[in-house]
């Protein structure tokens, strides 16, 4: 019988004896008791310790030097890395940065005034139905564009106009609408905005900015045109189209953003004079620029946490 066995046992005749107690004169029960217990406590302490004796030496010792037994593949030890749509937002905010853009990050939460009044939405105005926003049940709005930032970055670089500077910022973000997902739309994804004032602002600066963006971003020569659009924050306002080259399967123009001069109002909410500054802005979505780039077609693939999409890349 090993050491535990035995200790076990002793307990076992313990309790057994234990029961004798009512026999007893009820004047000799206490001492009884008393005696009974003390022994019972140290059988329990001793069974304690053998149980923790047994347990460590059953643990093995760890060998960190030991080699794989022979046949037994290495392990291979899988790392994070980094989503390839924030590898791609880290690629398009350096070409802007290249160009001498300063960088504000997006926010995921906002309000009434930052996401339409700010931007020359009128009340009650149809068009911010357009934008599907979610709300919270305090009537918070996480932002359905990235635009929701321009007032911010307005007042941030104001003063470099006064110094007779530019503002030139680039905003990337998280943005959200409550529309159904399919193969090109998502309830979540991500934009990059961008601004610019000057005394001396134009539409061909816009163009040639956004141009050579692209240009960057694609590693070759790009052909652009625009279409008329409706932003109330621009006046006027365009959609920006590339034609798919060849490389990247050829044929057609593709929407790749909505820009404009911004509007007198804008700049006049945060403080800068339309009569002395002008400005030009622009904001696209980041997913349709990485479909364009590795042939996707399914705009859902990058929230859905799919590990043989994201081990592509
Ligand atoms: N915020 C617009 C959208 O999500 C895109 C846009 C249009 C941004 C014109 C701008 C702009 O800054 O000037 O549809």
């Amino acid at each position: 019988m090993s050491e535990l066995e035995n200790l076990k046992s002793e307990l076992k005749q313990i309790n057994l004896e234990y029961t004798k107690i009512k026999d007893l004169p009820p004047a000799e029960r206490g001492e009884f008791g008393r005696a009974m217990n003390q022994k019972k406590q140290k059988v329990l302490a001793a069974i304690a310790k053998a149980e923790e004796d047994l347990e460590s030496e059953n643990i093995a010792p760890l060998d960190v030097s030991a080699p794989c037994a022979p046949n037994e593949p290495v392990p291979v030890i899988k790392r994070g890395t980094k989503h390839p749509l924030m590898v791609e937002l880290d690629r398009v905010v350096q070409v802007y940065a290249d160009m001498g853009f300063n960088v504000m990050e997006s926010c995921q939460l906002d309000d009434e005034f930052h996401m339409f009044d700010s931007l020359n939405f009128p009340k009650d105005h149809p068009a911010r139905d357009g934008y599907d926003t979610f709300r919270t049940a305090e009537n918070y709005i996480p932002p359905a564009h990235t635009s929701t930032m321009q007032h911010r970055a307005l007042k941030k670089y104001r003063r470099a106009l006064e110094d007779g500077g530019q503002i030139a910022v680039v905003i990337p973000g998280r943005v959200f609408r409550n529309e159904d997902a399919d193969a090109t739309h998502e309830h979540t994804f991500y934009q990059c905005e961008g601004v610019f004032v000057s005394k001396d602002a134009t539409m061909g600066q816009m163009f040639g900015v956004l141009k050579q963006f692209f240009e960057s971003y694609y590693g070759q020569k790009l052909n652009i045109k625009t279409q008329p659009g409706y932003f109330p924050f621009t006046e006027p306002s365009a959609e920006l189209l590339i034609e798919k080259p060849e490389s990247l399967g050829g044929e057609g123009w593709l929407e790749m953003l909505g820009c404009g001069m911004i509007h007198p109002n804008v700049l006049k909410t945060a403080g800068i004079d339309p009569e002395v500054y002008h400005g030009f802005a622009w904001g696209g979505g980041i997913e349709r620029l990485v479909m364009l780039k590795y042939h996707l077609s399914e705009m859902r693939y990058f929230e859905s946490g799919k590990l043989e999409f994201l081990e592509e890349f």
